[in-house]
């Protein structure tokens, strides 16, 4: 599948079968989550996969949006260390991208996905530190629920040029100009 493609069909996934999330894609989100750009390749990421159904249960326990997850096989906490930070604030700038790009994995491996916003809502993110055993340092972004969609997604394109502006915010809109 060309990038542009599975951009377009990335959508967010909250259905899924029965089915369990090989390890060789998980190793293939993880590598493309890894891959990610980040402030002076700083790489200030780590990640926790969740296969316990019985952890993956509990989940709406600790966020309000997430009643996807107990039907799901897996999910994975994008956290940011910021022990590890290279450029102290960008790590959510970081983190974010390699969500973003663990997120089109999923779509080129055949799976479907969802992003939980974690951070920056302090009351997830200290739910999430006390349910993984957090190091003080690590700090939860994003948990992604992935499965086998149930549902094969629509291509989606959000292009809209009143929020393009040509060099200056007054100037012309793509893709008059
Ligand atoms: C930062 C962020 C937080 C989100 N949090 C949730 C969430 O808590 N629960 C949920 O079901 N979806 C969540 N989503 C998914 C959005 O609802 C979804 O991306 C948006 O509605 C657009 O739909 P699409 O992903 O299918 O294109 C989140 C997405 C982002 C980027």
């Amino acid at each position: 599948m060309d990038v542009i493609t599975a951009i377009h069909t990335r959508r967010s996934v909250r259905a899924y079968t029965d089915a369990r999330v090989d390890a060789e894609a998980v190793r293939t989100m993880l590598a493309a989550a890894m891959t990610a750009p980040s402030a002076g390749n700083g790489q200030p990421w780590e990640f926790i996969i969740v296969d316990d159904a019985a952890r993956m249960a509990k989940i709406p326990e600790i966020h309000p949006y997430a009643g996807m997850a107990p039907k799901a096989p897996l999910g994975i906490l994008v956290c940011g260390n910021t022990a590890k930070e290279k450029y102290p604030g960008f790590w959510v700038q970081d983190c974010s991208a390699a969500t973003e790009n663990l997120l089109l994995a999923a779509v080129g491996s055949g799976l479907g996905a969802v992003w939980l916003g974690v951070y920056p809502v302090q009351d997830r993110v200290a739910a999430f530190a006390a349910f993984f055993e957090l190091p003080e340092k690590v700090i939860p972004l994003s948990f992604v629920v992935i499965g086998h969609p149930k549902q094969e997604q629509q291509r989606q394109d959000r292009f809209d040029a009143a929020k393009t502006h040509l060099n200056a915010w007054q100037k012309g809109k793509f893709p008059q100009f």
